[in-house]
């Protein structure tokens, strides 16, 4: 089938402003977004620039707005959206180019969760053990691939840079909760300022934009929930 791509291009270095260009490409509808824009890229015009890496939705760098929904371009199929796809740079980061965004901010605020094991207890000869009660507790929130589609489709992210995100929070969640992690106090009280949890205003445009399907929202109500009962 022939389908129309109309994407939006901008390079700061010689547009004024952005502007959609089109394209017209023979797929089948099994194909994904992504083999469109790399037809694209390969054989029509190579001055295309967007970001992908794994191609299996596992690395997270190929969230874009395709026909307005944040999702990744090689988890969508040709089918599901039909003859003609509109493709955007994700909201809310600048854009260096076409559909890359600069993903410093998202990144800072990751880092700025903690985003790994604390445990000052000396190693175990094996490895910290855990039942599998405990491992289920953070279970959803470790299938966060850090796409930045749930920060970038969160009307509170685009309103104040300085709050740090459904994604940072998710991370946090996945540590916070975790039985063998001793930092939850120093996230807590990260989380627990104005750009911190409380930013959330509950709008699940989050949860309706995880391409992994976690629940973003929930996950955030705990943190906000262990921020009360546990933070400073
Ligand atoms: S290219 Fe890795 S998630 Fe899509």
């Amino acid at each position: 089938m022939r389908v129309r791509f109309e994407i939006k291009r901008y390079n700061p270095e010689v547009d004024k402003a952005p502007y959609f260009q089109s394209y017209d490409v023979e797929l089948e509808e099994i194909d994904r977004v992504l083999d469109g824009l790399n037809e694209i890229r390969w054989r029509l015009d190579g001055t295309l620039a967007f970001r992908r890496s794994c191609e299996h939705g596992i690395c997270g760098s190929d969230a874009m707005r395709i026909n307005g929904r944040n999702r990744l371009a090689c988890k969508t199929l040709i089918r599901e959206v039909g003859d003609h796809v509109r493709v955007e740079p994700i909201l809310g980061f600048p854009v260096l180019r076409d559909l890359i965004i600069d993903q410093d901010r998202f990144f800072r605020h990751y880092r700025s969760v903690l985003p790994y094991l604390i445990n000052d207890d000396p190693p175990p000869a094996r490895e910290r053990l855990q039942s599998p009660k405990e491992r289920a507790r953070f279970d959803d929130t470790t299938k966060c691939i850090l796409c930045a589609a749930c920060t970038t489709a969160c009307p509170s992210a685009w309103a104040d840079e300085s709050f740090v995100g459904p994604a940072a929070i998710v991370q946090a969640h996945r540590f916070i909760f975790d039985s063998r992690d001793q930092g939850a106090k120093e996230r807590l009280a990260r989380l627990s300022g104005r750009d911190g949890a409380w930013a959330c205003r509950t709008i699940y445009n989050c949860t309706q934009a995880c391409p992994r399907d976690i629940q973003v929202t929930r996950a955030i109500a705990e943190v906000k929930r262990a921020a009360i009962l546990r933070g400073p």
